[in-house]
């Protein structure tokens, strides 16, 4: 695995797993439990330490998955990232929504907790006041947020005494400054650099654009043929070769998981990060 460096000398895998759909998209689906806990320490035994959810995820489901996952391993050695939603900003809601995330993960600390997107609706203010508390309180160690634009994570930090360490953002080959989520449009010409400038970790998801990158394309495939690697592996190297930014990709299928892991290890040349850089992908309809 290769590292990047979050905060305070915090180490963070380039590859962390993703959980969304695992026990349940929006919904609980408990009809694959005993496979899906199996997939995450399959995935944490192939050396995948960083797992990423959300209180949203399988509505709770997944983090109790996770936490079943993991019960019996050296916390320590896991980095949790989860999410407080957008409807649980308010200060009580936020501390409520944190402790919940815990007894389900089955721990006492989650390493990064982000919130999950902006919402208008509740003063930011109190939202970074109820995470400083969390800090304080040793329960979560980190904080960050997710589909924030630039004025708004300037927000976050006005309000907060700790460090924004991460901004989670829909980054891919095919979305680049476009995006379904207005906050998210400019991600490329705003977000990142803005990132990168003030050592923000961006954890971009959706590296693979949920499957769109797999599809026919003549530059990944002939790159892919170049290479001898996949798409998948080639989407993931050119996101994780730029300054600033990690991944999370979702898969419970063993293959896949190996294949993305495969995603490091080996660069693309300049030249053909460049011409990645300067091609406009087809996007999934944004
Ligand atoms: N902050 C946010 O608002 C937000 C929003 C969306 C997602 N996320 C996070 O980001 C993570 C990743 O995003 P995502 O899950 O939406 O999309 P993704 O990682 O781009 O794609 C996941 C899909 O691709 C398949 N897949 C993975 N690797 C593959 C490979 N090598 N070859 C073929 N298929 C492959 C997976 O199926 P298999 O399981 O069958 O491999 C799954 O269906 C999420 O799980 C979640 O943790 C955050």
């Amino acid at each position: 695995m290769e590292y990047k460096t979050l905060a305070k000398n915090f180490k963070i895998p380039v590859i962390g797993l993703g959980t969304f759909g695992i026990g349940g998209f929006v919904k609980t689906d408990f009809s694959k439990d005993e496979k899906s806990i199996k997939a995450i320490k399959n995935a944490i035994e192939l050396g995948y330490s960083h797992i990423d959810t959300a209180e949203l995820y399988g509505a709770g489901h997944t983090e109790e998955l996770i936490g079943n996952a993991i019960k019996d391993l050296d916390r320590s050695k896991i980095i949790i990232t989860s999410k407080v939603f957008k409807t649980n900003l308010m200060y009580d809601n936020v501390i409520a929504s944190c402790k919940k995330s815990l007894e389900k993960l089955k721990t006492n600390f989650i390493d990064i907790y982000l919130v999950h997107a902006p919402n208008p609706e509740i003063p930011l203010e109190e939202t970074m006041r109820a995470l400083d508390y969390l800090i304080e309180q040793k329960l979560v160690k980190f904080i960050g947020v997710s589909n924030f634009s630039v004025e708004q994570m300037k927000d976050a930090q006005k309000y907060s005494r700790n460090k924004i360490v991460a901004n989670q953002i829909p980054y891919n080959l095919a979305t680049r400054n476009k995006c379904h989520i207005s906050n998210c449009l400019n991600m490329e010409s705003e977000i990142i650099p803005y990132c990168q400038e003030n050592d923000i970790m961006i954890m971009a998801y959706r590296p693979i654009e949920r499957g769109f990158l797999l599809k026919p394309n003549p530059l990944l495939d002939n790159l892919s043929e170049k290479y001898g690697k996949t798409k998948a592996q080639i989407a993931i190297n050119w996101l994780v070769s730029k300054k600033n930014i990690i991944t999370i990709s979702k898969s419970t299928n063993i293959e896949h998981l190996k294949e993305n892991l495969g995603s490091i290890g080996w660069s693309l040349s300049q030249e053909d990060k460049k011409l990645l850089d300067e091609t406009r992908f087809e996007s999934p309809g944004l």
